[in-house]
């Protein structure tokens, strides 16, 4: 196995997931890894581990390095499964070293595996000599778990924020600057699918990171391509995503039965061209709903489409909606559009959940009985035509 070093003495660890395809609703179409990282001094330090299944990968990884048993810490980061699945197995190979874990850290490490484990518990500020280095804790609740915490390696200037600036892809290279731009975008749909709930922490943390005036040389994040040449880019990428900046793109998102939806929605879309806002048609079935995630947080409007069925939306938008409505995509203007037979029901029901959720929804829509005629078609290109500029603030 090639070893991966970040700076001397410091390694990449961790596990790459080539065949996950699905990461709790979210679609990993290229996998992904779970990094775990091994810090070399008078103490070894394993920062957080790997999925349960990957453990023989991590181990295989770090008995290349040293002899196992050498390590006396391990930090863990965050409880969720995929960084502490194998901590089990370790500690049972170690011999009982020290956990650094915040205190929620400890109660969900004791919730999860049910075993004593040798504890130090750590708050923001809170330092660790290991040697020639230290190590630096910063406490981050609910980025994205209560326990959440980053570990920072002072004299090395690496940041180990767990699932922060982590991205879902597995590949054969471990650092941004060797792949192309497309890290990008495998980052900002992380963010939109995970963080983006969490856009106003954010900010905060980073803010407070900023004034704990810890200079960063490299981001090493559990998931993902370790940012080595410019950490400072995926930083103002979050900070962009927080604040929600935006140009003026126009998502029509919809389902269709019989074509009547879909024929409105390609009308619609008509009208958005017409008006020259940048614009993207996305069926939900030929799209993922964790793909239109990412779409939507660089978008400024969103228009949602769905013909009646039993009275209600149909399956496919309560799922989007139900998945959608969690990360809370505050800031966005909503227009509903659909069909229907007789009594309708989809445009309420959507209407309702989204006003709910007190995301700003258009007063007027446009839903057409059976199959749309001409003079419905000409309405629905008007009716486009009309959502774009007030999204471009004409009207
Ligand atoms: Fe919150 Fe990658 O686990």
């Amino acid at each position: 196995m090639e070893i991966v070093e970040l700076k001397k003495g410091i390694y990449w660890v961790g596990a790459i997931d080539w065949n996950v395809r699905d990461f709790h609703g979210y679609s990993t179409s290229l996998g992904t890894t779970y990094n775990a990282y091994l810090i070399l001094d008078e103490k070894n330090v394993l920062v957080d581990t790997v999925k349960a299944p990957f453990y023989s990968e991590m181990l295989r990884r770090i008995s290349e390095i040293i002899d196992p048993s050498k390590i006396n810490a391990v930090v863990s980061n965050h409880v969720e499964m995929d960084h502490s699945g194998s901590l089990p197995q370790i500690l049972e190979r170690i011999g009982d070293p020290i956990v650094i874990t915040s205190e929620r850290g400890r109660k969900g490490l004791e919730k999860h595996y049910k075993r004593p484990m040798n504890f130090k518990v750590v708050k923001t500020g809170d330092t660790f000599s290991i040697g020639k280095r230290t190590l630096t804790f910063v406490e981050a609740p609910m980025l994205h778990w209560p326990d959440s915490m980053f570990t920072y390696v002072n004299e090395e200037r690496i940041l180990l924020p767990n699932d922060a600036f982590g991205q879902h892809i597995a590949t054969s290279q471990r650092f941004e600057d060797e792949v192309n731009d497309d890290v990008m975008r495998h980052a900002r749909k992380y963010f939109a699918n995970i963080l983006w709930p969490l856009a106003p922490l954010i900010l905060k943390k980073i803010d407070e990171v900023a004034k704990m005036g810890i200079p960063i040389d490299m981001i090493g994040p559990s998931h993902g391509l370790i940012w080595r040449k410019n950490p400072g880019r995926i930083i103002e990428a979050y900070v962009n995503w927080s604040q929600g900046k935006v140009g003026e793109k126009i998502l029509v998102v919809y389902d269709t039965m019989w074509g009547s939806t879909e024929t409105l929605a390609k009308a619609i879309l008509k009208g958005l061209m017409e008006e020259k806002v940048e614009a993207r048609l996305l069926h939900l079935r030929s799209n993922h709903r964790s793909d239109i995630i990412e779409e939507m947080l660089e978008a400024k409007a969103i228009l949602l489409g769905s013909p009646t069925l039993n009275n209600g939306m149909f399956p496919t938008m309560g799922d989007f909606l139900t998945y959608m409505k969690g990360l809370k995509p505050n800031g966005k203007i909503f227009g509903l559009f659909g069909s229907h037979g007789w009594g309708g029901g989809a445009l309420r029901e959507m209407r309702r959940i989204l006003e709910q959720e007190k995301l700003e929804v258009w007063e007027k829509e446009i839903s057409v009985q059976y199959i749309p005629d001409s003079e419905e078609i000409k309405k629905a290109i008007e009716f486009g035509k009309e959502f774009a500029k007030k999204v471009k603030g004409i009207t």
